[in-house]
């Protein structure tokens, strides 16, 4: 039987759960699904957790339904707008041994990369080696095996606030299911949509979900930088609520069936019907009206990744630009807003690489759900518990996945 992978993408206004078997060439086919409503959520963090925990207990109920396999342990992803990210060295001398450098070698190197960048109120969610130094040579992606006294490392750390990562494993937790690894969105998104193309030469993957805006930047292979932006298309339907005095249903309605955020492909003379609050009746507002008060908001996101990219100071090396995902990436015409604002190259991103039911394999808002899922495959998983700082001090959870990034398989 293939192995069976489980992720659930707790987002702030879906949950999904995705059930998958691990087929050949790190294709996937997934065979259930279960997508809900999300509650007590708010920009990607956890606010109730007892209806968080009631919205995934549904998600997973649906997906095990539809796969028939009982799913008890699953990887999940996380977002918040407290997400950290920082890019840290560490150094160590290498032991002695005619093997050259060993794992134990580029652990000690990763946790003096840690040493310095944690704090106590804060809990490392990633840490991804970026690149090696061996006596003074840069740019090894690999270092065990070679010869050298003096090895150096380059880490792209992920932090979020221990708060956040309890309350999230808390609604898991009590949804019945064993926390098996815990994934950035935006890291997840890239495994899923990105091409090894886009992520050698650098490129921008923009998870724009309901809550967030979720950034990553890759380069070289593997992501340099990460951030959260606390806006997403809930602000978008708030925003028409607000202009077009209409109730909130009627606007997530209006917006996913006549919303488009490029007012200048819009033709003057179109019109849509709107409904009112109470008895106001329905009325007709130009389209274009629509488009604008879209168009505004998508450009505030876009503004706001621009800020990102310039803050990560890799704005001059990403010519692959920037691969779009999350629901609000379906919006029509925002590809076009985000090449005016960001001036890069912009495509949307769906995932890859996942056979079985087609809405997974079609749809952006799936592909951090697919990341997940791809990330369990590629780098596996660390067991829940294990995470934590050990009792002498180190973070030995965490040696699994870099060990498993830069030797795969
Ligand atoms: N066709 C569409 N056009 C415009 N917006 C859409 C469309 N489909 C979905 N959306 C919007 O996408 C958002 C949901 O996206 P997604 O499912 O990626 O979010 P999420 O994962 O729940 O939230 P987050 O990742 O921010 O925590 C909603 O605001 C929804 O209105
Ligand atoms: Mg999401």
């Amino acid at each position: 039987m293939e192995r069976m992978l489980f992720a659930i993408d707790v987002g702030t206004t879906k949950v999904c759960t995705l059930a998958a078997e691990a087929l050949s060439g790190e294709e996937l086919r997934v065979v259930g699904m279960g997508t809900v409503p999300a509650r007590g959520m708010q920009k990607g963090s956890v606010v109730g957790v007892e209806e968080a925990a009631q919205a995934i207990q549904a998600s997973l109920a649906e997906a095990e339904r539809m796969s028939g396999v009982k799913i008890e342990q699953a990887v999940v992803s996380l977002s918040g707008v407290q997400i950290a990210s920082v890019n840290s060295r560490g150094s160590t001398i290498v032991s002695r041994s005619a093997r050259g450098i060993s794992k134990d070698d580029v652990d000690r190197a990763m946790e003096a990369a840690l040493g310095i960048a944690l704090s106590a109120s804060h809990e490392l969610v990633h840490s991804v080696p970026r690149s090696f130094t061996v006596d003074g040579q840069d740019g090894i992606r690999n270092p065990i095996g070679m010869f050298g006294h003096r090895l150096e490392v380059e880490a792209h750390l992920v932090t979020t606030p221990a708060n956040a990562m309890a309350n999230l494993m808390k609604c898991v937790r009590a949804a019945g299911v064993q926390v098996e690894g815990v994934i950035f969105q935006a890291l997840a998104a890239g495994e899923a949509i990105l091409t090894p193309e886009e992520r050698e030469s650098g490129v921008v993957v923009v998870d724009i979900g309901g809550g967030t805006t979720d950034v990553a930047i890759f380069l070289e292979g593997s992501v340099w930088h990460s951030a959260v932006i606390g806006i997403g298309g809930q602000l978008i339907t708030r925003d028409l609520v607000i202009c077009l005095q209409m109730p909130a249903p009627a606007a997530e309605e209006l917006k996913l069936r006549c919303g488009y955020a490029d007012p200048s492909d819009v033709m003057e003379g179109e019109v849509v019907e709107i409904e009112g609050f109470g008895d106001q009746p329905r009325r007709s507002i130009p389209r274009k009206l629509l488009a604008e008060i879209i168009g505004d908001r998508v450009e505030q996101i876009f503004i706001r990744v621009g800020e990102e990219i310039t803050r990560s100071g890799y704005a001059g090396l990403l010519p692959a630009g920037v691969v779009l995902c999350g629901g609000t990436a379906q919006l029509g015409g925002i590809r076009a807003v985000a090449r005016r604002v960001l001036n890069m190259p912009v495509r949307v991103g769906t995932p890859r690489g996942v056979r079985g039911l087609m809405d997974v394999a079609t749809n952006p808002a799936y592909a951090c759900g697919v990341g997940l899922l791809q990330w369990a495959n590629r780098y596996g998983v660390h067991v829940d518990g294990r995470r934590r700082l050990a009792d002498d001090g180190t973070w030995r959870g965490w040696l699994k996945e870099w060990v498993n990034r830069i030797l795969p398989g």
